[in-house]
């Protein structure tokens, strides 16, 4: 694995994780969904880079006890070299550096991969959620203790 480096975004970041977010996920997150994510206080996202490239990134948001991963993607080229797991993580070790107790997500109910990553981490179903994307699939509700 090369050298890798994870760190909070800046604002000169939205763009390429914006263009990263459309080459990943079916239904992105446009510019401005991710700008509000930047700048909600509650928010904390970091951009994994490997020789000197943009690789991946994500959103945790950490509210007291809970934490909840609102996005996490390896851009296609760059997946199945750890990337998700370094974020992973990223995101576990802030959350409970801020005293957060348990961490939460919603995954997509056929994202094998993502639900692969997140049972490896310890993630166990809690609950389905109906429909809850636009094209109707539904999600699989997901918590750890931390
Ligand atoms: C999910 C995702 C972030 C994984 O990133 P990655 O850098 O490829 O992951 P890693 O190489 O660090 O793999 C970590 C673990 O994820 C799981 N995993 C990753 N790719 C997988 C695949 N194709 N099939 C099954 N499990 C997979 C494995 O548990 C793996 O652990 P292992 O290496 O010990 O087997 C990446 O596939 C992605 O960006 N997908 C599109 C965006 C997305 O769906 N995000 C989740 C939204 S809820």
């Amino acid at each position: 694995m090369e050298k890798i480096t994870i760190r909070p975004w800046t604002e000169q970041d939205i763009d390429i994780v914006t263009e990263m977010e459309a080459r990943c996920f079916s239904d992105p997150w446009n510019k401005e969904a991710m700008t509000a994510s930047y700048l909600a206080p509650f928010t904390h996202c970091f951009l994994l880079e490997a020789g000197g490239q943009v690789c991946g990134y994500c959103i945790l948001s950490v509210l007291f006890e809970d934490a909840e991963v609102l996005n996490i993607a390896v851009d296609l080229p760059h997946r199945k070299q750890g990337y998700g797991n370094a974020l992973m993580n990223a995101m576990h070790e802030k959350a409970i550096a801020l005293g957060a107790e348990k961490c939460f997500l919603e995954v997509r109910e056929s994202n094998l991969s993502a639900i692969t990553l997140y049972k490896k981490y310890g993630y166990e179903q809690y609950g389905v959620r109906k429909r809850y994307y636009e094209d109707g699939e539904d999600a699989l509700a997901m918590k750890k203790t931390l």
